[in-house]
């Protein structure tokens, strides 16, 4: 229809809303086109990320590791892991090392302190340390069994496989572990086998990683209660670490993304601590009060107070949920302990006066820093009088210290 023409059929009608009619017209054609043009941008992101679950890993099946040569329940001592660098520059970066699957988990001569650690707070503290969404529960199963193949072979002295499961010959346990009807939550009877806390992070149908089981009973500084469900970068931003978003967050995400079944990883952290319970540092505050912090610490404690406390952490994914396993092995010494070790109280002063301000505050340092760096000082000096040798490049690289 002619529009003149128009106008005389509706003779109230005026050009200038005509002219307003057409644009509106042209704005949804042009939104209309890019939508179907461009469906991407507008699809709802979790059916545009493809589950890395269902994403070709190929077959792994874990190898059946060597025994640990002659490990003993009571004369293998912890590994000497001393995981802090000479400055001047602290450097936060994600620090992964490829680890190999027979060296998945670590025991040593400190698993009965760490087992009955352990099993007094399964006790007291139950569901706040140990948890399993029923989202979860495969892949908690599947941890169990991957430690009943696992820990028999590598510490035949200490497991030994049963027709149902796995006996622990030191403490006289026995775990049957076959069927839905376990006696524990699998989580609890994974975390009475080793000396390590356990994560299961769950991929989420929007590609984001959820922490959705944990046995977290000797964490020190942090509770599962508080990280429960939580994504990977939720986890780190509600806990203020150090340059999360420009040093971390892009890295972390695309490593979950894409470890493959038969990629161990490992990386280890350290920090000081002001008091001597391996479980929970009360120092930060109780465990049951709700905001914790360095403020409440104690400042400068004497150096028999002070403690070393560093973590070894792994990564892998489990071949038949795609879950990720985190673990988080604990090594916990007096101070005055590791002093006495070779360039050790110089390279832990450097190191701590290394740190920016966002660590050292991140670190509790503050509390500390007179005491401990005054002792490490002199402890650096009396190794040189001894005659301590420079500095050598495997001690200045390369795990474990
Ligand atoms: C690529 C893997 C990961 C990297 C590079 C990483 C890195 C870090 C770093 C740098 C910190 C600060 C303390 C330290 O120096 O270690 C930290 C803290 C922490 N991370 Fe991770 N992390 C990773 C995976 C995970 C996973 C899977 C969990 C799941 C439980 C987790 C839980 C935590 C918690 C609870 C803290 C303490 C946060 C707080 O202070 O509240 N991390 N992480």
């Amino acid at each position: 229809m002619d529009f003149r023409l128009e106008m005389l059929y509706f003779p109230g009608l005026k050009w200038e809303i005509l002219l307003c009619i057409c644009a509106g017209f042209l704005v949804v054609f042009y939104n209309l086109c890019k939508q179907y043009l461009q469906p991407n941008r507008y699809q709802n992101p979790e059916k545009e990320t493809k589950h890395s679950r269902d994403k070709p890993h190929g077959e792994f099946k874990m190898p059946v590791p060597p025994a640990y040569p002659g490990w003993s329940l009571k004369t293998t001592k912890p590994l000497p892991y001393r995981a802090f660098r000479y400055g001047p520059k602290y450097n936060v970066t994600m620090g992964l090392r490829v680890v190999a699957p027979i060296d998945w988990i670590e025991l040593d001569n400190q698993f009965p302190k760490f087992h009955a650690d352990k099993a007094a707070r399964i006790i007291e503290r139950g569901e706040q340390c140990i948890k399993t969404h029923e989202e979860a529960f495969s892949a908690a199963v599947e941890l169990l069994e991957e430690l009943t193949e696992y820990l028999p072979a590598r510490y035949p002295s200490l497991y030994q496989k049963t027709a149902t499961g796995i006996r622990n010959l030191w403490s006289g346990e026995s775990f049957n572990i076959q069927g839905r009807l376990l006696q524990e939550d699998p989580m609890v009877i994974c975390s009475r086998l080793v000396q390590d806390d356990l994560a299961l992070m769950i991929e989420q149908p929007d590609g984001q990683y959820r922490l959705l089981a944990g046995s977290i009973l000797l964490a020190g500084f942090w509770r599962l209660s508080d990280k429960f469900g939580m994504t990977l970068s939720d986890i780190h931003t509600s806990g203020h670490v150090p340059h999360f978003h420009e040093k971390l967050e892009g890295g972390m995400l695309k490593f979950f993304q894409r470890l493959k079944c038969d990629k161990f990883y490992a990386r280890n952290n350290y920090f000081i601590q002001v008091d001597e319970s391996l479980p929970w540092s009360y120092s930060i505050g109780d465990e049951d009060s709700p905001a914790l912090s360095w403020s409440t610490a104690e400042k400068n404690k004497a150096i028999e107070h002070h403690w070393f406390r560093s973590e070894r952490q792994t990564l892998r994914r489990l071949p038949k949920t795609k879950a990720i396993c985190f673990t988080i092995r604990t090594y916990f010494h007096p101070i005055t302990d590791i002093v006495k070790e070779d360039h050790v109280p110089g390279r832990l002063a450097s190191a701590v006066r290394s740190w920016d301000d966002w660590v050292a505050e991140y670190k509790g340092r503050e509390k500390y820093e007179q005491v401990l760096l005054e002792y490490l000082d002199r402890k650096h000096k009396e190794q040189l009088c001894d005659g301590l040798g420079p500095v050598s490049e495997d001690t200045t690289e390369g795990y474990p210290w």
